[in-house]
């Protein structure tokens, strides 16, 4: 794996110095959405499933080991297709995994192509309407789509909301259940269902949950060993307290119909 500068890990945005620290979860609701997700999915064996921006791919494994179906994973980031793709090795199924480069606004894969595509953590970094569209777009009818996002669980203090979207995840915006649901229906996808909870990726309850107790040891041993990760962990983390308690996830699952004839 690369090693990144000093100056490359300042400039890292927080969910690829995640990624880079070893964290293997990276999404607001961590492994709670994701099994959210996934009891929606309803995946079986002769399923083939598409992750979106999946990062390290640590939901295609899961996917994989536990169902035995076929996944594809995308990224736009090379860093974590790099880390993908020793993750997929690593855990023994690089058979049932393919790890590519794409764009959610953007795929390369034909309309109607998988019977179940998931985007935990993505959409809502990019054009929201174009990029679930294109979920929607390869999905095949009858098929699901399922996309975990953030959502507001509370309404922020002015403080809270500054931080978060102004200096921790600049340019993000939120939207509501509501709007959730809206944009996917807009996709074209029905039967919309919906689960929430809080932001639980970086509270110590959370991390330990999702990480367990020695991955989660030898992620500190990897932040404290490095002054550049120290610097960017003490910049990152009082910010991160002071938007957390307003902070939540949505999981939006819906179907694509078949087309009337
Ligand atoms: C918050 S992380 C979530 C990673 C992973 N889905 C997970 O839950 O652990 C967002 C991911 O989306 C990827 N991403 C951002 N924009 C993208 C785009 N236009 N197309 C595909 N992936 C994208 C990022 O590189 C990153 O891996």
């Amino acid at each position: 794996m690369k090693k990144l500068t000093a100056p490359e890990v300042a400039a890292l945005d927080p969910y690829a110095f995640m990624a880079v620290i070893g964290k293997r979860v990276i999404h607001p609701g961590g492994r709670a959405s994701t099994e959210a997700l996934l009891n929606r999915a309803r995946i079986t064996k002769t399923m083939n499933v598409l992750d979106v921006g999946c990062g390290v791919g640590t939901t295609a494994i899961q996917i994989a080991k536990r169902f035995g179906a076929r996944v594809t994973v995308v990224d736009i980031s090379p860093l974590m297709l790099e880390r993908a793709i020793a993750n997929v090795k690593d855990a023994g199924v690089g058979e049932l995994v393919t790890v590519e480069h794409g764009d959610i606004l953007s795929l390369s894969y034909p309309d109607d192509s998988f019977d179940v595509v998931i985007a935990e953590a993505v959409t809502m970094f990019v054009d929201r309407g174009r990029a679930a569209a294109e979920l929607a777009r390869v999905c095949k009818p009858g098929g699901r789509v399922l996309a975990s996002e953030f959502l507001w669980r509370e309404p922020p203090t002015v403080e809270a909301r500054e931080i978060f979207l102004g200096q921790v995840c600049p340019g993000l915006h939120f939207d509501t259940l509501h709007d959730w649901v809206d944009i996917y229906q807009s996709a074209g996808l029905s039967a919309i269902e919906t689960d929430t909870g809080p932001f639980e990726m970086m509270s110590p309850r959370g991390f330990l949950a999702d990480e367990g107790f020695a991955h989660s040891l030898a992620i500190m041993g990897r932040v404290s060993t490095r002054p550049a990760n120290i610097r960017k962990m003490a910049w990152l983390m009082p910010r991160m307290g002071k938007a957390v308690p307003y902070l939540g996830y949505i999981v939006v699952a819906g179907h694509k119909q078949f087309a009337r004839v």
